[in-house]
């Protein structure tokens, strides 16, 4: 019965990893996925999460059912990170907060139940965008165009982008990266996202705003400063927020989904939606990532640990990043200081698909096909080594 199955092709992220792993080169580097790496090279547990899995492991519960939309105090916690301590938005019951299996579990609920009142269920993306945007919104039925964003060099096509949203049918929804633009790490000033904002209300748009990375560009609070706008400007729009990356527990699937709506009213409509969503999906969310993080959130003294280990993180990238600038202009490559430019673990390095070959085949260094490279998984061990091989396959 399965032999009509056709094999799909290799997903662009995960399948690089794959091939990393069958790599026997002991050179090799893994700079296609996005997981932050310590200067050892090592995926980090975070000592806020060490003693919080501690008490977990201490207090020893059964793990029975939680809600289908996730552990209540969980969704506050992660609306207070989201939108701040003091949000109007939050006080006043007119945000739904769900529980998600990570970013791509929020963007899935999103789509979900805004499928069920999309008037056209169209969903627009950025060029380019996370390869999995796309699918995820066929997936969940949408009809999926493009809206300009990167300007093939030195940043955002604010123009192209405007001119898009403007042209867009009312009820149309729009994803947006909130902050460390996957994949170019260019991201919006706060006048063009006035400008955003204001097309997006013209037109009636629905945006839904990704934000994987909160932290990795300023600051906690300062990478969410958009969304805070939005919701304090009273625009009706969505958001998928992760706790992957800031809290280094990608395969815990800690995530959530957020819906600002225009009342209280609307909301608690909302959240029947959101648990059906969930319910018809997976039933109800694990436990085990949302344990800690509310364990890290609800105590002062873990939460100011993990907020310090957000920066060391933070400021680690920025070291690689410059480094990597300076190491290329020391070997000869001087047009690549645009990467000092960008923001979060990923820079888009204007390198082909073709280069982007030659790196992997014979340097063992791994990164997408569009020119993505992790910076986060630098280190001062394999700098000098992704330097050369990039100044290698750039003619220097
Ligand atoms: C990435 O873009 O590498 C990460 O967000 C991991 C993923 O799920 O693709």
């Amino acid at each position: 019965l399965f032999a009509a199955v056709e094999a799909t092709p290799n997903d662009p992220i995960f399948g690089l990893t794959d091939k990393f792993n069958r790599d026997t080169d002991p050179h090799k580097v893994n700079l296609g996925v996005g997981m932050y790496q310590d200067d050892d090279g090592r995926v980090p547990l975070l000592e806020s999460v060490r003693i919080a899995e501690e008490r977990l492991a201490r207090a020893a519960k059964p793990a029975t059912y939680p809600p289908m939309d996730g552990l209540p105090d969980y969704n506050a916690d992660a609306q207070r990170v989201v939108f701040g301590a003091d949000s109007e938005a939050v006080a006043s019951g007119r945000v739904v907060t769900g529980q998600s299996l990570g970013g791509t579990g929020g963007l899935t609920l999103a789509a979900d139940v805004y499928g069920s009142v999309s008037p056209n269920h169209k969903a627009l993306v950025s060029t380019p965008t996370w390869a999995n945007h796309i699918a995820i919104m066929r997936h969940a039925g949408y009809d999926v165009g493009k809206y300009a964003y990167y300007d093939g060099r030195t940043g955002v096509d604010i123009d192209g982008l405007l001119s898009d949203l403007s042209g867009a049918e009312p009820g149309t929804m729009v994803i947006m990266h909130e902050c460390c633009h996957n994949p170019t790490g260019y991201d919006l000033t706060r006048s063009q996202w006035d400008a955003v904002t204001e097309a997006v209300r013209q037109r009636g748009l629905m945006l839904l705003i990704d934000m994987a990375y909160q932290g990795f560009s300023q600051g906690l609070d300062e990478d969410a400063e958009t969304i805070r706008r939005l919701a304090a400007a009273g625009l009706t729009f969505m958001v998928s927020s992760s706790f992957s990356k800031n809290f280094s527990l990608y395969g815990e699937r800690v995530g959530a989904v957020h819906f600002v709506c225009a009342d209280a009213d609307e909301a608690a409509r909302v959240r029947t939606r959101v648990k059906t969503a969930a319910r018809e999906d997976y039933s109800t969310p694990p436990l085990h990532g949302a344990q800690v993080v509310r364990t890290v959130l609800q105590d002062e003294q873990l939460r100011d640990t993990w907020t310090d280990e957000v920066s060391t993180m933070r400021e680690r990238i920025k070291k690689m990043r410059t480094g990597l600038v300076d190491g290329l202009r020391a070997a000869g490559v001087t047009d690549m200081d645009f990467i000092n430019d960008q923001a979060g673990m990923f820079s888009y390095s204007g390198l082909d698909k073709a280069q982007m070959e030659e790196l992997r085949a014979v340097h063992h260094v791994y990164g997408t096909d569009a020119g993505r490279i992790c910076v986060a998984a630098l280190n001062s061990r394999n700098i000098d080594h992704v330097v050369a091989a990039i100044a290698a396959v750039r003619g220097q």
